[in-house]
């Protein structure tokens, strides 16, 4: 398996271009085989997530032509297939997106449950209500969930929790019932935005994205478009935090400094300072970090794919911290590897207390998921001697080229597969 190594203890320095958001992309790369006429797609980032869901695609029929690493055309009138199976579901649980993607055009769809992962259970009961809402005839049987209708129609849809997936997957089933759909408590994150902008792109009549009132008027048809993925606000946040953490002074570009507020406004809390251009954000630390509350919320709240990162600036900040996490029940998993690293933080139910310590040591440490794997990685940036990360495979899963920017920015870290290989960088192997 590969890990990487890091020799911490040197500060990023730099600018880092920020890629596409991985989150929009998927639910963008779904909704495109809702028109027969191809569709042109690009920044989008070459991820594991986003390459195992063109899989899933083309396993259904899709045409996919990868023009490059960042550019794709989909043509959606070869799908055959209305049914995900479960190898697909299990590389990449947003294959939940074909659902409302199939479901809003062919009016029948069969998607594999994609059930928990390791932040949490990860239910979709506000899928499936949002779906019975518009007519449609929805089984969960023999681990799927099957979803048909005569014909969909709309509804008036009130979301008892806010939800990403949920506000995306009725938005395109709605996208092509018959009449009017209001989605009442929908999310309002970014990328929920870029991909009702998509829909509109193609034709789509979707109004009140980015509020928590949607309104869809259902079409008949949609048609091709060319489009480009909005940039990657948790990429852009990552690499802030890393600046943070080494006391660096970075500036991610190709970003829009809006979607990043509540990350900067933390980061200002924490004793950094925080630079806003057109198009990119600079964070300078150069003073010490001091403690401070996050609770992470819904957009425009502080985002729960921050919070691991942002966990582990606090454990090196001055002071007693708290992180509250109120969205997923199950997302501090990484606690425990930080405090290998000499992390000083006890979780009691939602909220994790952290006493900073002066700075983290190496250890060898494992990646529990996606961003808490990258957290470690920050760890490993700002700590003493050399840390191992393992299980890097959830970190590829959101992250294109992380070491290659993070090397580029002053750090010392290496993709490798063996311990021989460990052992040639001549890191003393902790
Ligand atoms: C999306 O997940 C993102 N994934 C997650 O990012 C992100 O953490 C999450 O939104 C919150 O921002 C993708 O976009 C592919 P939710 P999603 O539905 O849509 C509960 C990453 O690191 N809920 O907004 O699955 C749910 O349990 C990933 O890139 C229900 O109860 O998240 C959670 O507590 C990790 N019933 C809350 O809502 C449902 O039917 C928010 O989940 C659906 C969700």
């Amino acid at each position: 398996m590969e890990q990487y190594v890091i020799r911490g203890g040197n500060p990023l320095v730099g600018e880092v271009e920020i890629g596409g958001a991985k989150n929009a992309a998927l639910a963008i790369l779904a909704a495109s085989i809702m028109t027969d006429e191809t569709v042109t797609i690009d920044n989008i980032p070459d991820v594991r997530d986003v390459n195992a869901l063109l899989q899933a695609m083309s396993d259904i029929g899709a045409r996919i032509d990868r023009v490059d690493a960042h550019t794709v055309k989909i043509t959606g009138s070869s799908v055959r297939d209305i049914s995900v199976d479960y190898d697909s579901m299990k590389k990449i649980r947003a294959s939940y997106y074909l659902l409302g993607a199939l479901l809003g055009k062919y009016k029948h769809a069969e998607v594999t449950l994609p059930g928990g992962c390791n932040i949490g259970s990860r239910p979709m009961d506000l899928h499936i209500k949002g779906f019975r809402a518009l007519g449609a005839d929805v089984q969960i049987r023999n681990g799927a969930v099957a979803a048909e209708a005569q014909k969909l129609k709309g509804s008036h849809i009130y979301l008892d929790k806010v939800s990403v997936g949920a506000t995306i997957n009725i938005m395109m089933a709605a996208a092509m019932a018959e009449g009017k759909t209001t989605i009442e408590n929908a999310a309002k994150e970014p990328h929920v935005v870029d991909v009702a902008n998509f829909l509109n792109s193609m034709g789509a009549n979707i109004r009140g994205a980015g509020t928590d009132v949607i309104r869809i008027v259902g079409v008949e048809n949609l048609h091709k478009t060319e489009y480009s993925v909005i940039p990657d606000q948790i990429e852009a946040g990552t690499f802030m935090f890393a600046a943070a953490a080494t006391k660096g002074d970075v500036t991610v570009k190709n970003v829009i400094p809006k979607h990043l507020e509540a990350t900067s406004a933390k980061l200002l809390e924490a004793g950094c300072e925080i630079e806003e251009l057109d198009d990119a954000v600079r964070v300078v630390a150069s003073k010490p970090l001091r403690h401070t509350q996050v609770t992470t919320l819904p957009y425009p709240g502080f985002p729960t794919d921050m919070q691991p990162q942002m966990s582990v600036v606090l454990g090196i900040a001055q002071g007693t911290s708290t992180v509250t996490e109120s969205i997923f029940e199950n997302r501090f998993k990484y606690v425990d590897e930080l405090t290998r690293m000499g992390a000083d933080i006890k979780v009691e139910s939602n909220i994790a207390i952290i006493s900073g310590v002066k700075g983290y040591t190496g250890a060898r440490v494992s990646a529990p998921d996606l961003r808490a794997g990258a957290a470690l990685v920050i760890a490993g940036l700002s700590a003493e001697g050399t840390t191992i990360v393992d299980d890097i495979h959830y970190i590829q899963r959101g992250y294109e080229a992380f070491e290659e920017k993070l090397e580029k920015l002053g750090a010392q870290i290496r993709r490798v597969q063996t311990e021989k290989e460990i052992q040639k960088f001549h890191f003393k192997a902790v």
